[in-house]
């Protein structure tokens, strides 16, 4: 199983919009998915079901010791699962004396890993204190979502130095990628933007899927479901998660059995 962690340091820069629509697009294209809300306020929740939010999740299995696994919700796409995030209240009081939160987190990937999922995708709160810096002390991959405005790259190097600090302290977190999100097509400051980023960064480090800015995600988490159920066709700025999700394909090396090149032919 892979692990992978939406995260910034800012808040409202799409992390749940790209863990939602990520998830699902992995789950389509056959990936046992599982998607861990780990914000306390619950986005996920709040963007896909009420119920969601209401039910136990992850602070409730690290309160009480728990592997979580029984707190995982079913949804109508087989392969997509979500750990909802549970309740917060008294987590400190009830922490097992002495136990770190890394070892407890470890054993909820392990006992998540065991249920034969194949990526869990993590969404995170906006910051990297608390458990968000214990979250990327266990998982394989982080992925960093940036707003494409010449206001939203002022905290990148900051990132990027304590993803470093992470790595040199022992965690084997790699970046999967900086991901640019809510790209103003025709604007001119959106565009300098994502041009002078690719200037900057490595083609290694940054996903060439752009995240256009669209109305279209703020209506489909107001109804409570991913981009691209919203319509009977999925349309334009959900196609992008698709792309999004074969480039996360080849830099987290999953690989499927059928993996090799099948050329199908349309006609004999
Ligand atoms: N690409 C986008 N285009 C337009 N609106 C977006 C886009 N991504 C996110 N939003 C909206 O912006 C707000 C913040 O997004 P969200 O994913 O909750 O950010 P975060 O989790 O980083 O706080 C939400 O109302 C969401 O619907
Ligand atoms: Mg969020």
């Amino acid at each position: 199983m892979i692990s992978l962690a939406i995260t910034s340091q800012k808040g409202g820069v799409g992390k749940t919009t790209v863990a939602v629509n990520l998830a699902y697009a992995l789950a389509r294209r056959g990936w046992s998915t599982l998607l861990l809300d780990t914000d306390p306020q619950g986005s996920v929740g709040l963007s896909l079901s009420e119920k969601a939010r209401k039910c136990p999740g992850f602070y409730d299995a690290l309160r009480t010791g728990k592997d979580g696994t029984e707190y995982i919700l079913h949804t109508r796409l087989p392969e997509l699962k979500i750990l909802p995030a549970g309740h917060l209240e008294n987590f400190f009081e009830t922490k097992p004396p002495g136990e770190e939160a890394v070892p407890v987190l470890t054993r909820l990937l392990d006992a998540l890993a065991a249920t034969g999922l194949d990526v869990v995708i993590i969404d995170t709160p906006a910051g990297l204190t608390g458990y968000t810096s214990d979250i990327l002390r266990v998982v394989d991959y982080a992925l960093v979502p940036q707003q494409a405005e010449p206001l939203g790259v002022r905290s990148l190097p900051q990132m990027l130095g304590a993803l470093q600090q992470l790595r040199q302290q022992g965690a084997r977190l790699q970046l999967a990628g900086l991901l640019l999100t809510m790209m103003q097509h025709g604007q001119h400051e959106s565009a300098e933007v994502v041009r002078e980023l690719r200037q900057i960064i490595p083609p290694r480090l940054m996903f060439e899927s752009v995240v256009p800015r669209d109305p279209l995600f703020l209506k489909a988490s107001g109804l409570g479901v991913p981009l691209g159920l919203l319509f009977a066709n999925p349309p334009a700025a959900a196609v992008v998660f698709d792309q999004l999700a074969a480039e996360l394909e080849a830099r987290l090396q999953l690989h499927s059995p059928d993996d090799a090149l099948i050329p199908t032919r349309l006609m004999d």
